[in-house]
C-alpha cells in the first residue's frame, strides 16, 4: 500500500516548506520534490493546503469507569473520532482501583483499547502503594513501553493519591527513567468545600467551579512541583486551567526545573459563565475537573502557550451523555466528570490559535503534536514529518470551515461544548499508518487497525545519573 501526496506546504515544528510526501508500509519513506512513484500509489492532492504530522492527545479516558459509570465513548469510536478531527495517536490512561493490581488494570485496558481505530499508548495512575506496585512499575516500564505514571490528586475516597504516595511513586518514576504526571488540585480542600457548598443549598451545577477555585489548582501544582524538585525527576501538569497552577510551572521552569504543562482546548475557548447558564443540563454537560475558567485564566493560558511555558495541548476526552450526567441532577458532586472534544481539538486551536495570530503554523504542530511526542519519548515515530517516521499525517486546508455540532460530530456523545462555533482550518485528509482513514469528510476507520505505541524510558538521564553514583545511594524514602 503506497500513497503520494502532491503539491502542499510540509510543516513540521521546526519549519515549512514545499514538497511531495510518499507513504508505504505505513512509514513515510521519501520527501521530496516531483517524486517518482508506481502508478498503482494513491494520489492526494494537497495544492494550496499543509501536510502536518497527525495530532497527539496526550490526554484521553475512552470507556472509563468513573463515578459509578462507564464512559460513552469506547476505544474504537473515539480513536475514530480522533481521525475525522487529524489526531492519530492518543495516550489514555489506565487507572487502577486502589488495592487493584498495576498489571491487572494495564491487561484489562489493553483488552478494551484492541478495537481502536487509531495509535494509542498508555500512561498508568498511581492510586495507591505497596511493595506490589513498586514492583509493578518496574515491569511497566521495562517489558510493556510505559514511560509514564499518573497521580490524581483530587478524587478523595477514590482515586486520591496522597502525598506519602506522590513522593514514593515520583522517586521510583525517577529511579525507572519514567516521568511522573499530575492531576493537580487538593482534593481534601475540594471535599471540604463541596460539603460547605451544598450544605449551603447550592446542590446545582453552579457549586462545581465555587468548590474548585484556581487556589485549589495552584496549591496542589506547586506541591507537585516541589515534591518533584526534591526527588530530582522532572513533572507534567495534565490540564493546567487556570493563571495559579501556571504561575507555580513558570517559576520552577524560570529556576531551572524540567516541568512540563499540558493545556486542554476546551480550556482555552470555553469559559466559566457555563455553569450559571438557566438551562441546568446544559451546566452539567460541562461539569468536568478543574472546571472552566474566566476570560482572565483563558489569557494566562494562551500567554503560557505562547512564552512555550505550557508544551501540548489535550482534550481530557471522557464523554458522559445526558442520562448519565443526570445522576448529579440533585447533588453536583455526584455529576460524572468529563467533557469530549477529540474530534475538535485541532480545528479550534488552529482557528483559535493560529487564525488569531497566537500562535505560528509550526508552533500550532509542535502544540498539537511533537511535544507530546517528544516529552513522552516516541519522537520522531509519532510527531514528524521525516524519512522513517510511521505515516501519520493529516493535510490541512487552511480555508475550509466546519460548524460544529453534535448532530454531525463522530464522538459518541449527545452534547458538545464547541457545539455552533464555526473554524476555518479543517482535515481534508488524515493517514493513519499510511492508510487514507478520512477523505473530504468520509471516515473509513478500521476497528482494530490501531496499533499500541510502546514508549521506553528516558535512560539517557537515568544512565547519567547511575554514572554519578546518584542512583545506586541509599535514599530516605522507603519502597513501601
Ligand atoms: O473531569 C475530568 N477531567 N474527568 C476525567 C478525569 C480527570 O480528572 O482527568
Ligand atoms: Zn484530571
Ligand atoms: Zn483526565
Amino acid at each position: 500500500m503506497s500513497v503520494i501526496i502532491r503539491g502542499g506546504t510540509v510543516v513540521t515544528a521546526d519549519t515549512s516548506y514545499k514538497a511531495d510526501v510518499y507513504c508505504q508500509d505505513g512509514k513515510i519513506v521519501a520527501i521530496g520534490e516531483n517524486l517518482e512513484v508506481p502508478p498503482s500509489a494513491e494520489r492526494i492532492d494537497a495544492s494550496g493546503q499543509y501536510i502536518m504530522p497527525g495530532g497527539i492527545d496526550p490526554h484521553t479516558h475512552m470507556q472509563l469507569p468513573f463515578m459509578g459509570t462507564v464512559a460513552s465513548e469506547d476505544f474504537y469510536s473515539g480513536t475514530a473520532a480522533g481521525l475525522a478531527g487529524g489526531t492519530t495517536t492518543i495516550i489514555d490512561f489506565v487507572i487502577p482501583s486502589p488495592q487493584q493490581s498495576l498489571l491487572e488494570a494495564f491487561e484489562q485496558w489493553q483488552g478494551w483499547a484492541e478495537k481502536s481505530a487509531g495509535d494509542y499508548s498508555f500512561h498508568v495512575a498511581i492510586t495507591w502503594w505497596d511493595e506490589s506496585v513498586y514492583e509493578d512499575m518496574g515491569t511497566l516500564v521495562r517489558e510493556h513501553g510505559v514511560n509514564s505514571f499518573k497521580h490524581f490528586m483530587a478524587y478523595k475516597n477514590a482515586i486520591m493519591a496522597d502525598d506519602e504516595t506522590l513522593v514514593k511513586s515520583f522517586r521510583r518514576s525517577m529511579d525507572l527513567g519514567a516521568i511522573p504526571t499530575v492531576h493537580a488540585e487538593n482534593g481534601e480542600l475540594v471535599f471540604q468545600l463541596q460539603q460547605e457548598i451544598l450544605s449551603q443549598g447550592i446542590t446545582g451545577p453552579e457549586g462545581h467551579p465555587l468548590s474548585r477555585p484556581p487556589a485549589v489548582e495552584g496549591e496542589a501544582a506547586n506541591r507537585a512541583i516541589r515534591i518533584a524538585e526534591v526527588m530530582n525527576v522532572p513533572i507534567y501538569i495534565v490540564h493546567v486551567s487556570c493563571k495559579d497552577s501556571m504561575d507555580a510551572i513558570t517559576r520552577a521552569r524560570n529556576e531551572g526545573q524540567r516541568v512540563y504543562g499540558e493545556v486542554l482546548a476546551g480550556h482555552l475557548v470555553v469559559d466559566d459563565s457555563v455553569y450559571r447558564h438557566e438551562d441546568a443540563e446544559f451546566a452539567a454537560a460541562h461539569i468536568m475537573s478543574p472546571p472552566f475558567r474566566s476570560k482572565e485564566h483563558q489569557s494566562a493560558l494562551w500567554q503560557g502557550l505562547q512564552s512555550g511555558n505550557l508544551q501540548t495541548t489535550a482534550t481530557d476526552h471522557c464523554c458522559f451523555c445526558a442520562e448519565q450526567k443526570a445522576a448529579g441532577k440533585d447533588d453536583f458532586t455526584k455529576t460524572p466528570n468529563g467533557t469530549a472534544g477529540i474530534e475538535d481539538r485541532l480545528a479550534v486551536i488552529w482557528d483559535s490559535g493560529v487564525n488569531t495570530g497566537k500562535l505560528t503554523i509550526n508552533e500550532f504542530v509542535a502544540t498539537t503534536s511533537t511535544n507530546a511526542a517528544k516529552i513522552f519519548n516516541m519522537y520522531p515515530q509519532k510527531g514528524s514529518i521525516s524519512v522513517g517516521a510511521d505515516a501519520d499525517i493529516v493535510v490541512w486546508d487552511p480555508k475550509g470551515t466546519r460548524t460544529i455540532s453534535a448532530k454531525t460530530h463522530h464522538q459518541n456523545i449527545d452534547f458538545n461544548i464547541f457545539e455552533g462555533r464555526t473554524v476555518t482550518g479543517i482535515p481534508t485528509y488524515t493517514l493513519s499508518r499510511g492508510k487514507i482513514v478520512w477523505a473530504n469528510g468520509v471516515l473509513d476507520a478500521v476497528r482494530g487497525a490501531g496499533q499500541y505505541v510502546k514508549r521506553p524510558a528516558f535512560n539517557p538521564m537515568f544512565d547519567a545519573l547511575k554514572r554519578h553514583g546518584e542512583v545506586n545511594k541509599p535514599t530516605a524514602v522507603n519502597r513501601d
